[in-house]
């Protein structure tokens, strides 16, 4: 194993009623005393899976009001409107919100963008710099205090409920990109399955190749010898393409769906990322795609993985070898080469893609010729990752991008 840091500070609680059953001892636990609760949402999709209800039910029953007066301490803060794909400008108007208010805890309930959000802000509301410049772009040491923020899960698929990565879209300089401090996990995730049996099939598809993919980034990076990162990524990955089959089948199916969402959790609580190096090219380029399109994050990965896959696949040849035979079952006994069985693997997993309705091309994404005319400018935006088996060129990507065209 190489050398690595593990820690989660991230308190689950899983199961259907947990936020009944445990939120309230949270906020006892976690919320600043003497300060206001924000709560941060999206479009609506929580007032609809009762998640809101919930919420705000337990927030009133330890003396918390929608209409309460702020100087008491007692409000509920309500912040919502956080859109997918969440922009800097949306987080600042947050933390404007939160330091005006006096927040002494931020629950976010929603998805990834939702919670993505309200980290972010936990961390610049409590700040006087400019928290995108000093900890996005320059990744300067965190040392002052974040505003605890917890989170109640509505949509599996990014793992920002257990990790301390928050994904902003710049919208002037049209970069998206993530940055990971242990002082950004939220100090609670509650996730109740029943709250996701909500979602619309695409955002089902969407997110939990989104998790697929977290899991794949992982494993495809050094070192390729036989480690336990790499043990547990492969049982990960089986569990979720035979869920992912059955959640599509039978959207109501919530054995299916409860272990989607626990499957998001362990991808990216870092277990799996122990001692590994990191691809996540396939997220840079989809990240760019997003931060000039607004295109559907796992959507975009979908059409991006098999193409980049095709690309590197001799670069990591006997990771891509193991893929095949332990993910997908494959014998190497009816391929030629080791080459052909890894290819084989790859071709898996871009039919796994199409029967599962995700999205194949650019042009399925909604791309017309003014996205295909973007595409050199969204190459060179890319950042180039270095934890992959082969660090590509911006001309590799545009290469990428046009196949996936
Ligand atoms: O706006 P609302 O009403 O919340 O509706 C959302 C949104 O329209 C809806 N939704 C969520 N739960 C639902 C539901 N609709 C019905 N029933 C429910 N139970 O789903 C839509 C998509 O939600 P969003 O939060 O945008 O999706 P996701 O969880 O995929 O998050 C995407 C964002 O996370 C970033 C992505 O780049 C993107 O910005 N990522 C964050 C990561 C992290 N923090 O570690 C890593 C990822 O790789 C990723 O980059
Ligand atoms: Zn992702």
């Amino acid at each position: 194993m190489n050398d690595f840091i593990w820690e989660c500070r991230t308190k689950v609680r899983f199961g259907k009623g947990c936020v009944k059953e445990h939120l309230a001892g949270f906020v006892k636990e976690f919320a600043l005393p003497g300060r206001n609760i924000m709560i941060g949402y999206g479009s609506g999709s929580v007032k609809r899976n009762g998640a809101y209800d919930d919420v705000v039910n337990v927030l009133e029953s330890l003396g918390y009001r929608r209409d309460g007066n702020a100087s008491e301490g007692s409000l509920i803060v309500e912040f919502p409107g956080i859109m997918s794909n969440p922009t800097l400008a949306k987080m600042k108007e947050g933390a404007e919100l939160a330091a005006q208010m006096d927040a002494g805890l931020i629950i976010g309930i929603g998805g990834g963008s939702v919670m993505d959000c309200c980290k972010a802000i936990s961390v610049q509301a409590g700040y006087d710099g400019d928290a995108w410049e000093d900890f996005w772009i320059q990744g300067k040491p965190m040392t002052h205090n974040v505003i605890p923020c917890g989170v109640v899960v509505t949509m599996p698929a990014t793992g920002s409920e257990v990790n301390g990565c928050a994904v902003l879209t710049n919208e002037d300089t049209r970069i998206k990109t993530d940055r990971d401090y242990p002082e950004m996990n939220p100090v609670f995730a509650l996730m109740d399955p029943s709250y996701t049996l909500t979602m619309p099939l695409r955002q089902l598809r969407a997110g939990t190749f989104d998790i697929l993919s977290h899991i794949m980034e992982t494993y495809f990076s050094y070192p390729v010898e036989d480690n336990p990162s790499d043990d547990v990524a492969e049982g990960l990955m089986r569990g979720l393409v035979r869920d992912f089959r059955a959640a599509v089948a039978d959207p109501a199916d919530y054995r299916a769906r409860s272990n989607i969402m626990w499957a998001a959790s362990l991808a990216e609580n870092r277990i799996i990322k122990t001692g590994k190096t990191k691809d996540f090219q396939a997220h840079n380029m989809e990240h760019q795609l997003s931060a000039y399109t607004d295109c559907n994050h796992g959507e975009g990965l979908a059409v991006i993985h098999p193409v980049y896959y095709r690309h590197i696949c001799r670069d990591g040849l006997g990771k891509f070898v193991r893929f095949a035979e332990r993910v997908w079952d494959l014998d190497r006994k009816n391929y030629d080469s080791d080459e052909d069985f890894a290819l084989a693997g790859v071709e898996e997993l871009a039919s796994l893609i199409k029967e599962t309705g995700l999205p194949t091309t650019l042009r399925e994404l909604g791309f017309g010729s003014e996205e295909y005319e973007m595409l050199p400018e969204i190459a060179e935006s890319c950042f180039i990752s270095q934890g992959a088996f082969r660090p590509l060129t911006t001309e590799e990507i545009l290469d990428i991008y046009k196949e996936c065209w």
